[in-house]
């Protein structure tokens, strides 16, 4: 199969060529990747079975990992899932946005689309391409991260062109993601709600509007929950490169001079812009954002994870996060590449 990419700049009238043709491979059973917000997706028709279907195949995904549900307006939400009262005060404030809600699903859903769940995950991008493309398309969009089962998630078309040639007839290309991180999965459960998967939505900002914020425990400790998981994507190895991620927790300093000491030559390091200079010459040194810019660093983590296998570096060293906040997303996606490993160096 050939793949087509086509590059979209806004949604001007002169593109809406592209997005019939887009809509209509979605709506005849096909798959077309697309931008959001966080990553980009692989999306089918959310209402087909079959091409829920396609989707694993082309990304080889286990069969028991669901699909979030796009929608291009909050209000849809409804038509997909049993919507409750706190559902709506979450929408209202956070939706559109890099956002997922888990709820019982209608039938309208099949059960390819949620591998066998009784539940379903919905969320509203605020991207102006995958809002625009939803529309057109006239059915919910159902899906997953673009990248093939394993490898870090696409946040850019170049991205998911690496991962898919010939598996998918098309890719729009947005240019990067804004946030470069998945959405925020959350579970709700009466009042309270449970984060399943960390995002730029945080548990502080959901304080705001849910009477509690839980924050599962597969989320800082991956390997404490073997087999039952509340989200079967916290069983999988994710987010992962082929080199070896050593995650580091030092101060700034000390991360420079223990790298500087341990690593070996060819070895790659996430570092801070004000740090570049700072490393050995025989490194290969990426530039992961300023010091406490962590949106930037948010945004260039899958992108250096790509770049570290790119030039075969068999261990990147990344210090690590703190727990809290937006970083807690980063040391989500950080400590499971790393597989659960943390080198204390004090
Ligand atoms: O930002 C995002 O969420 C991106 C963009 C494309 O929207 N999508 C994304 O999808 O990251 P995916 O499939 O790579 O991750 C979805 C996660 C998986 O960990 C899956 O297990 C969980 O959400 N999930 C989906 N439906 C679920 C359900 N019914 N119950 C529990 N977990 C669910
Ligand atoms: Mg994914």
């Amino acid at each position: 199969m050939h793949t087509k990419v086509y590059k979209l700049t806004k949604t001007s009238a002169d593109d809406e060529t592209i997005y019939r043709e887009a809509a209509s491979l979605i709506r005849s059973g096909k798959l077309v990747a697309f931008p959001t917000e966080t990553v980009y997706g692989l999306g089918c028709n959310a209402f087909d079975g079959q091409a829920a279907l396609k989707v694993f195949e082309a990304k080889g995904r286990p069969a028991d990992n669901p699909l979030i549900v796009h929608v291009a307006f909050p209000a849809d939400a409804s038509e997909v899932f049993a919507a409750t009262p706190l559902f709506w005060k979450i929408a209202e404030a956070f939706m559109p946005g890099p956002l997922t809600v888990i709820l019982p699903k209608k039938d309208v859903i099949p059960n390819e689309v949620t591998a066998g769940n009784a539940t379903v995950a919905v969320r509203c991008p605020s991207h102006p391409i995958a809002h625009h493309l939803i529309m057109v398309a006239g059915v919910p969009i159902a899906a997953p991260s673009a990248n093939r089962s394993g490898s870090p998630s696409p946040t850019t078309a170049g991205h998911v062109l690496t991962d898919m040639d010939g598996r998918i007839p098309l890719i729009l290309d947005g240019g990067p993601c804004d946030i470069g991180l998945e959405s925020t999965v959350i579970q709700l459960e009466g009042d309270s709600c449970v984060i399943l998967r960390p995002g730029a939505v945080t548990k502080e900002m959901l304080e705001t509007v849910c009477a509690e914020v839980k924050v599962s425990r597969a989320v800082v400790s991956p390997s404490s929950v073997k087999g039952n998981v509340p989200s079967p994507g916290m069983k999988y190895k994710h987010y992962s490169p082929s080199a070896e991620v050593l995650l580091v927790n030092a101060g700034r300093f000390k991360f420079v001079s223990f790298v500087n000491s341990a690593a070996s030559p060819g070895d790659a390091v996430f570092s801070y812009s004000e740090d570049v200079g700072r490393f050995r010459k025989d490194l290969i040194v990426l530039d992961y954002g300023s010091v406490s810019d962590i949106e930037t660093q948010s945004r260039n983590l899958y992108a250096l994870l790509r770049e570290t296998d790119e030039k075969g570096a068999p261990r990147v060293f990344v210090r690590r996060p703190k727990q809290s906040g937006k970083q807690l997303a980063l040391f989500n996606r950080l400590i499971r590449a790393a597989g659960s490993r943390v080198l204390n160096v004090n």
